[in-house]
Order: structure tokens, then sequence, then C-alpha cells
């Protein structure tokens, strides 16, 4: 991929014997939105933990690379560095703003840092001359830009609890702005939008692409915000990658589909034939898609993901269960198999119906 912002290899998170997230591998590329979908518990906000600092993976690599060259491993970086050096921001699935504080002060305790660097950290710094007042007029400009471009500088002087729920998310994401980010992360922005409110959000994530070179990834459930603004999906389900490509072909992909209706391998097909959908049905007859999904490794011999994973809907648990690993069932076939005097070739095994 060209020069991809953030590139993420081999993540696993667990907790405790929960696989949240199993070996995933994405990139995402400078200047575009990349969509991270997939149904309830997949684990798309323990990726953006992770990249975020708020949890630091099992195993895996989160590389950010910035627009002057330099990179940063994001999972060995405290959280603080990863908004101030890598120039990483987010938002939450559940807002947190200061409700009490207006809009401008939102904006501007965002810019603690900066302006706290600026002053030198003394009291003379604060009260004195020169480098904190013009970081502190640049702060309040900064702010008042970000207010106009999310559409609530009429506002700026109101408590942000008092604002609708739409103009809430706006203004986070105009908070993450002030922090000068490169990369966007947004947890699900448009969750429980109105339509007008919706398309108020679509308006200002399309300005920040176009206007500031700020790369996004979004987690999104929301179909048409996903199709209408994104350049690039990657699906998950069970903490896997099901799928990773352009918003047309990720939405023709068999497997996104019965991840999203919850349907059994077997039953695609049937799926397929009542959407009419003929040519996913010719694909899926055909060889593997080499392009999406796991390489032949043990992760592939490990079998689908729902074979391997189970998972609770009353507890948002996913945990892998005890003696699911094909790979491990193969081993003890094969073992027992040499204990009795067969021998065979450790490649039929594999294609032979496990
Ligand atoms: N701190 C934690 N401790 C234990 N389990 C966790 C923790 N954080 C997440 N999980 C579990 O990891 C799995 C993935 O959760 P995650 O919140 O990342 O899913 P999600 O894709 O964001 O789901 P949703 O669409 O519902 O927001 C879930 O089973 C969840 O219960
Ligand atoms: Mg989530």
């Amino acid at each position: 991929m060209p020069d991809p912002i953030l590139k993420v290899e081999h993540l696993s998170m667990k907790f405790g014997g929960l696989v949240a997230i199993g070996d995933l591998s994405f990139e995402a590329r400078r200047g575009d939105i990349t969509a991270l979908i997939g149904p309830n518990g997949a684990g798309k906000t323990t990726v953006f933990n992770c990249i975020t600092g708020f949890y630091k993976p099992t195993e895996g690599m989160i590389t950010m690379a910035r627009r002057d060259g330099s990179a940063y491993l994001l999972e060995r970086l405290p959280g603080h560095e990863i908004t101030a050096r890598a120039r990483v921001a987010r938002t939450f699935q559940n807002i947190r703003l200061f409700s009490g504080m207006t809009l401008l002060e939102n904006l501007l305790v965002a810019q603690h840092n900066k302006l706290m660097k600026a002053s030198g950290y003394t009291i003379l710094g604060l009260v004195g001359i020169g480098g904190y007042r013009r970081a502190s007029a640049e702060a309040i400009d900064l702010a008042k830009f970000w207010l106009e471009k999310a559409d609530l500088i009429d506002r700026a002087d109101d408590p942000a609890g008092d604002l609708p729920y739409g103009a809430q998310r706006r203004l986070e994401i105009a908070r993450a702005m002030c922090t000068g980010p490169e990369l966007l992360c947004l947890d699900e922005p448009a969750a429980g939008l109105n339509p007008r409110e919706s398309h108020a959000l679509n308006a200002l994530l399309n300005d920040i692409k176009d206007h500031t070179g700020t790369s996004i990834l979004l987690i999104e459930h929301d179909m048409s915000v996903v199709m209408e603004i994104s350049d690039h999906v990657v699906v998950l389900e069970y903490g896997r990658k099901i799928s990773d490509g352009d918003p047309t072909s990720v939405k023709s992909d068999p497997k996104v589909i019965a991840a999203y209706l919850g349907v059994e391998d077997e039953e695609i097909v049937e799926v397929l034939t009542e959407v009419g959908d003929d040519r996913v049905i010719e694909e899926l007859d055909a060889e593997p898609d080499r392009d999406h999904g796991p390489p032949d490794s043990a992760s592939m011999l490990a079998g689908p993901v729902t074979d391997t994973i189970a998972h609770s809907d009353d507890e948002e648990r996913v945990s892998v269960m005890r003696g699911a690993s094909k790979a491990e069932r193969i081993e003890e076939r094969e073992a027992r198999d040499r204990a009795a005097g067969i021998s065979g070739q450790p490649d039929d095994k594999r294609g032979g119906g496990e």
C-alpha cells in the first residue's frame, strides 16, 4: 500500500482467557478515511484502545508514520506522547466532554499541554511576557477555528452539556482536532444521530479530510455513512479480519454478508441466492480469496473463527473453545495414526474435510 500512515501488524489483545483481537494486521493510507467495521463485540474499540495507549497489546506492532518521516511504535509510547508526539487523537464511543464547561473551555483544555509547555511550567511563565501569552492567543484562535468548522461558534459560551447530542459529537471531534492530529480515530461518531445531524457530521469529516490532510480511522455501524465517506474498509469478526478493501468490494464480500446476517458458512450461498448476487456466488464456488483472510499458516489450520471462538451475547465475551483448534486436532490425529502404525501425508490430512 503506498504511503501508509498507520500499520497494525499481528495485533493480539487477550483479557485473561478471552481473545478480543487475534493476529490482526491492516494498514491505513495517508489522507484516507479508513473504516473499521464489524458486529458488536468484534473488537473494534479494543483496536482503538491499543492504538491510543489505553491498552497495552498482548502481542503485535502498531506503527504511526508522521508526515515529517518520523515513525513511532505506539504500543511502546505512554498515552500522552501518542497525542503529543505521534499526533494521534481520538473520540470515544460514549461522549466524554466536560459538560459543565463551555464549548470554548473544552477546546482550550484540549490544548493544555501545549500551553503549559509555553509557560515553561513556571508561575512567572504563566503571568509573564512572551511565550505563554502568544500561545494562549493562538489556542483561542484555533478553538474558534474549529468551533466554526463544526458549526458551533454561536454556542461557544454555552455549557457543553446543554448541546444536543449531534452537536456534542461534533464538539468532541473539534476538541480532538485542536490537538493537531495527523491521525484522527473516531469511535462510532454517527451513533444515535438523526439524519440532519448525520449529514452535518459527514460534512465535517469530509472537510477535515479535504482541508487538513488529517487521516481518519473510523469505527461505524451505520453502513450508509461508511459507504458514503470511506475510501477503505476493514471488517472484523470476533477479533479477526474477515475482509479488507474498497467499500464496494467489501459490501459484496460473502464473509461480510454472513458476519452481519449471523449465518453459518454453509448458509452463505442461500443468503446470496436470496439477495440475488450471482457474481459473488460464482466467486464463492471458486478458490479461496488469498487477499482476504489469513495466510496458509497455523491460523489457517485453526479453521473458521466461528468454529474456534465462542461468543456469548449476554456477557459480550469472546473466548476460544478448549480443543477447538484444528491445528491441535490434526496433531492429535497424526499422533494417534502414528501410534496405530498408519502413515500419511500431512497435506492429505489438512484437506481432509476438517
Ligand atoms: N477491559 C476489558 N476487559 C475484558 N474484556 C474486554 C475489555 N474490553 C473489551 N473486552 C471484550 O472484548 C471484546 C471486544 O470488545 P470491543 O468493545 O472492542 O468490541 P466492539 O467491536 O467495539 O463492539 P461494539 O460494536 O459493541 O462497540 C468484547 O467481548 C468485550 O467484552
Ligand atoms: Mg465499540
